[in-house]
């Protein structure tokens, strides 16, 4: 079993919504028993808050339902997780002063985007509704390959 995490700033845009795309890559591929997926914020702001209702309303235009209530990550999550995959570079640097030498894998979110190696995903929180669907469509597409990229390094048997 692989654990991933997705972090953002609030945990209640981007990182739940790449939460539900990566579980639904998984289950479309019939990967349940594989891969356990979570999500947290760097912030504090929003614990116990469900998804931002613009995140959920796009992506339910989009087909997707999804929910999660917000919490902030802890010291325990570098040991908990195998990868965690911030949104941002600001995520990630502070994911970094967190904790210097986590057992996880760090990589940012768009490292799995082709073409769009190192740089962020937009936060749509202060944006408009368009914000929210290029968001989706991205998560979308950078979650299927983060998930192609697991299986394809995926160590075969001792
Ligand atoms: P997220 O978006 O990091 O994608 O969840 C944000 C949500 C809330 C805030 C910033 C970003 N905020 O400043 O409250």
């Amino acid at each position: 079993m692989k654990k991933v995490l997705f972090v953002c700033l609030g945990n209640i845009c981007r990182s739940p919504l790449a939460e539900a795309l990566f579980n639904k890559h998984v289950a479309n591929r019939g990967l349940q028993q594989e891969y356990m997926a979570d999500s947290c914020g760097t912030a504090a702001y929003h614990i116990g808050e469900e998804p931002d209702p613009r995140s959920r309303a796009n992506a339910r235009a989009n087909g997707l339902e999804y929910t999660h209530r917000a919490r902030q990550i802890g010291l325990a999550d570098f040991d908990e997780f195998d990868y965690i995959i911030p949104m941002d570079a600001s995520n990630m640097a502070n994911l970094q002063l967190l904790h210097p030498n986590p057992k996880a894998t760090l990589k940012l979110m768009r490292d799995f985007d082709p073409g769009h190696e190192g740089t962020n995903v937009p936060d749509p929180y202060f944006g408009g509704e368009r914000g929210f669907q290029e968001v989706f469509e991205l998560l979308d597409r950078a979650t299927a390959a983060l998930l192609e990229h697991l299986q394809q390094t995926k160590k075969v048997g001792p």
